[in-house]
């Protein structure tokens, strides 16, 4: 990792900068052979959806133009499929951009931000770099302690983050203490409530997050980048008050989302065949891996999502390597303070048996 310059802004100077995970091409140029399984960023193993990738070839004819800067036919869309008014919602390049207009809309350097610890990297690292000060409070049995993230809320809190559900363990926040979370909170607090894996989730009591908008000073996030398989092209969206669309707005570059993203999204709403596919992947995956690392004896979180965390105590390190030299990219959880764990994406199921025999010899 390059030192950052001393003529840096303050904040950046002792920041911990994002560690991506290990591109496939990396690995295949190390190993010297063609065949790695990537497990290592959440992605959708079945690929971009169909209806997306022909909606981005119609569109190349078009890329002399600039893309719409309000991505109103993307808008239009989602307002429609989800019932929430076209001024009530904002598009990112990818949902991660809008942790960032967030803080930049709403956090002022020596601002408090409270997130949970570990979670989503991003919200820390980026918080950090508009100098809040960042107060991160434990989870509780690798779950969102919402009670204790509430009592981290001072006046000086402009924004807390939600991962729901939580990468990277997979749990999630049940619509009662989600709720129990935002009743009484200061109104000078927005709550960004991250749901960037909100297709994968079957659990009755997931909130429906989108009804507290009206009410509520939230901001619900969503992406195409996990069941849409749109990883690569960055696109995103949220929903909050206009007033907070507006402020977001105001701190967004005119054309954030490219003209290829937003033809390939409005393409990828059309396709619930694929989604549906993809969440009968990682339902059948995610069945499959816990039968296996059950009768392996392997702890781990139950997930509600396309990944899982596995608790492999102080051998993690070695055994995320040991997987590496053989073709198969995991993430190792050093950097989220879990140096005893390795998360594992959901893939094919010959993937996921790929994995789970290759961890067989690892732990031989
Ligand atoms: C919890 C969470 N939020 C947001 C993102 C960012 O997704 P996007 O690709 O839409 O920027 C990720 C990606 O891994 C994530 O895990």
């Amino acid at each position: 990792m390059m030192t950052i310059d001393a003529r840096a802004r303050q904040a950046l100077r002792s920041l911990q900068t994002y560690r991506p995970g290990t591109p496939i091409e990396d690995v295949q140029r190390m190993l010297k052979r063609a065949s790695v399984i990537k497990l290592a960023s959440n992605e959708n193993a079945l690929g971009p959806s169909p209806k997306a990738l022909a909606a981005l070839r119609r569109a190349t004819g078009t890329l002399h133009r600039y893309p719409d800067a309000t991505c109103r036919l993307l808008r239009e869309q989602l307002s429609e499929k989800l019932r929430v008014a076209p001024e009530r919602l904002i598009v990112g390049n990818g949902s991660d951009e809008l942790i960032v207009l967030a803080l930049r809309a709403f956090v002022d350097p020596g601002d408090e931000v409270v997130v949970a610890h570990p979670t989503f990297l991003i919200y820390a690292l980026q918080a950090n770099a508009c100098a809040a000060t960042v107060r991160e409070v434990p989870l509780k049995h690798y779950r969102y302690d919402l009670p204790a993230m509430k009592a981290a809320v001072t006046p000086q809190t402009k924004l807390v983050f939600i991962a729901n559900p939580d990468n990277p363990t997979g749990t999630y926040v049940t619509r009662k203490e989600l709720e129990r979370f935002l009743a009484g909170l200061p109104a000078h607090t927005l709550v960004m409530l991250d749901e960037a894996y909100y297709e994968f989730v079957e659990a009755a009591d997931y909130p429906r997050s989108l009804r507290y908008v009206p009410d509520f000073p939230v901001i619900v996030t969503r992406s195409f980048s996990k069941a849409y398989g749109l990883a690569g092209l960055r696109i995103g969206y949220g929903a909050a008050q206009p007033s907070i669309i507006a402020a977001m707005n105001a701190v967004r570059e005119p054309f954030n989302v490219n003209s290829l993203a937003q033809a390939a999204a409005l393409g990828a709403l059309k396709d619930a065949a694929f989604l549906s596919r993809t969440r009968a992947m990682v339902r059948e995956g995610r069945r499959y891996l816990a039968k296996e690392l059950g009768a392996l004896g392997i702890q781990f979180v139950p997930s509600v999502t396309n990944f899982i965390l596995l608790r492999l105590g102080p051998r993690a390190h070695v055994v995320a390597e040991a997987l590496l030299r053989r073709g198969l990219i995991v993430r190792e959880m050093s950097a989220w303070s879990l140096p005893d764990c390795i998360r594992v994406t959901i893939g094919t199921p010959a993937e996921n048996r790929a994995f789970i025999r290759t961890l067989k010899t690892v732990l031989r």
